[in-house]
């Protein structure tokens, strides 16, 4: 079958990367994380004190970063490498959350990251996810889907996952961090996120993992 570029936008938490992750596996495509690099950008910028209101800093040091993905056969998951170090577990902390759309606003930022993405789909047969991918940086992709969910669901969702790393971390946190990005992420001026024209909205509020592969892969069936 012809290799194609998915892309999957949506909030903060409402199932993306699962999704994607499902879809990367049963296709055999590769599967990109692109919050992954903005938060991983943050975490370069947070290390070496960076005042990222000045475009002087921020270009130079986006000069010193580079990017890259692979795949850890022990864990299953392709994992992000800042500068060679791998810092898939560092950039999901709390600290990294509360700077990450901040960080992702700024245009220059958003430019060197797209085009790092577009790169990575140049040979097609991936699944990226995100907030801009179905719009700015693939708008030609042949399947874009928009996901959504209720936002206590959501906050549930990630309450469990940040909990089991930081067991002093509480609901209200997640739930402001997660409104606070969605906010940021959905009124910045460069590509906030949006659902493209062409996108199919999935909402996973009260379906299973199980369900949500099938539906998407019955939208691939139908392209
Ligand atoms: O998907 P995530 O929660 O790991 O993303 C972290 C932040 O990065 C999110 O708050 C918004 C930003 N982001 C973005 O602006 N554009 C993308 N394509 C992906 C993420």
């Amino acid at each position: 079958m012809k290799k194609i570029v998915i892309t999957i936008d949506g909030w903060s938490s409402c199932g993306k990367s699962t999704l994607a992750k499902q879809l990367a596996k049963h296709l055999g495509y590769v599967y990109i994380d692109s919050g992954a690099m903005y938060r991983a950008i943050t975490l370069y910028f947070l290390r070496h004190h960076l005042d990222w209101t000045d475009v002087l800093e921020v270009n130079n040091a986006l000069k010193n970063i580079i990017l890259e993905f692979h795949f850890n056969e022990k864990s299953g998951q392709s994992e992000i490498y800042l500068n060679g170090e791998n810092v898939e577990y560092v950039i999901r902390d709390l600290v990294i959350a509360e700077k990450v759309s901040d960080v992702a606003a700024i245009k220059e930022v958003r430019t060197f990251a797209v085009a790092e993405q577009q790169k990575m789909g140049k040979k097609k047969g991936i699944v990226m996810d995100g907030r801009d991918i179905g719009t700015t940086v693939f708008p030609d992709a042949a399947l874009k889907i928009f996901m959504t969910a209720d936002i206590s669901v959501r906050v549930e969702r990630r309450f469990k996952e940040m909990f089991e790393k930081n067991p002093n971390i509480t609901i209200e946190e997640v739930k402001n961090n997660l409104e606070m990005r969605d906010y940021i992420d959905s009124n910045r001026e460069v590509s906030p996120l949006r659902k493209a024209a062409d996108a199919i909205v999935i909402d996973n509020t009260n379906i299973s993992m199980e369900q949500q592969l099938k539906i998407a892969l019955n939208l691939l069936k139908e392209i």
